[in-house]
């Protein structure tokens, strides 16, 4: 079966890439599973229940998140009515929502979704690394063929140490949050996708998602700033992993990088070849 996995959504430029993005790859790859990270689908910063529900209808199955989830108030009385939308599953206990969820796949399969976030230099929370074995663990339990682990963080060495940790107890473990797509996609030796950082789906002309003239005046003078969503150059960042729901294991992942007309060129061909 077939996973897509899209990096971070960010604001407009993001919702209208994966409008045009997931039709046409879920058909042209013959996806079974659609799952996002969604935090700065609101402009940049955070998620709304409209917003949400927006993308939920373009098939995806379940929104990832991390550190932005909170940046819109509304989402505290949105995420405990919506189990497909996930916060980091090591906040301390107490916090709203989940951290991971079992969803059905379009083909039956189940599949588990688990999200956690990073400690290094982003949110001193609980510990990621035994949250996800916990929470991989419990899904399989629950009957999870599959298992995908969203791992929100900033750097790489706790990225590549949580592949290594969940590689043959994850089908895929896939980094986000730093926007920018690492060339180290690989299947590791026990069968878990890897991938430190998927990248983004949004403007690329900034800097990470916001209007880079913004960003280069902080540096230079740290006077506060108003970060706006850059527009130029959108493009979608995304993986499809293929696995087995057999034995839980990936056999191939494989990184995507699409502008904005490579995804119209790929929604007219799929068109065209469906006519
Ligand atoms: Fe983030």
């Amino acid at each position: 079966m077939k996973l897509l996995f899209i990096g971070d959504i960010v604001g407009r430029p993001g919702r209208d890439l994966v409008k045009v993005g997931i039709p046409a790859l879920v058909a042209h790859h013959g996806i079974d599973v659609v799952i996002a990270n969604g935090e700065n689908a609101a402009a940049g910063f955070g998620i709304t229940r409209d917003i949400g529900e927006q993308l939920f209808a373009l098939g995806i199955d379940v929104l990832t998140s991390g550190n932005h989830i909170w940046d819109k108030k509304e989402v505290l009385d949105y995420i405990p009515l919506e189990p497909r939308l996930l916060r980091p599953a090591n906040y301390p206990a107490g916090t709203p929502g989940a951290g991971a969820v079992l969803v059905t796949a379009g083909n039956g399969v189940r599949v588990g979704v688990v999200n956690v976030m990073g400690r290094v230099f982003l949110a001193n929370i609980d510990d990621p690394f035994t949250t996800a074995a916990r929470e991989v663990a419990r899904l399989k339990a629950e009957g999870a063929a599959i298992v995908f682990v969203d791992v929100h963080a900033e750097v790489t060495s706790e990225k590549i140490a949580m592949g290594w940790y969940l590689d043959g107890q994850a089908t895929a473990v896939v980094g986000t949050h730093t926007h920018v797509q690492t060339a180290d996609a690989r299947v590791l030796p026990q069968g878990t996708a890897y991938l430190t950082d998927v990248g983004m789906t949004g403007p690329h002309d900034g800097v990470i998602g916001v209007e880079k003239n913004a960003v280069i005046g902080k540096f230079l003078n740290a006077l506060p700033t108003r970060f706006e969503t850059a527009t130029g150059d959108p493009r979608l960042h995304g993986v499809v992993i293929t696995a087995d729901p057999a034995t839980g294991r990936a056999s191939a992942i494989e990184r995507l990088s699409l502008t904005a007309d490579e995804l119209a060129a790929l929604a007219a061909a799929v068109r065209a070849t469906a006519s």
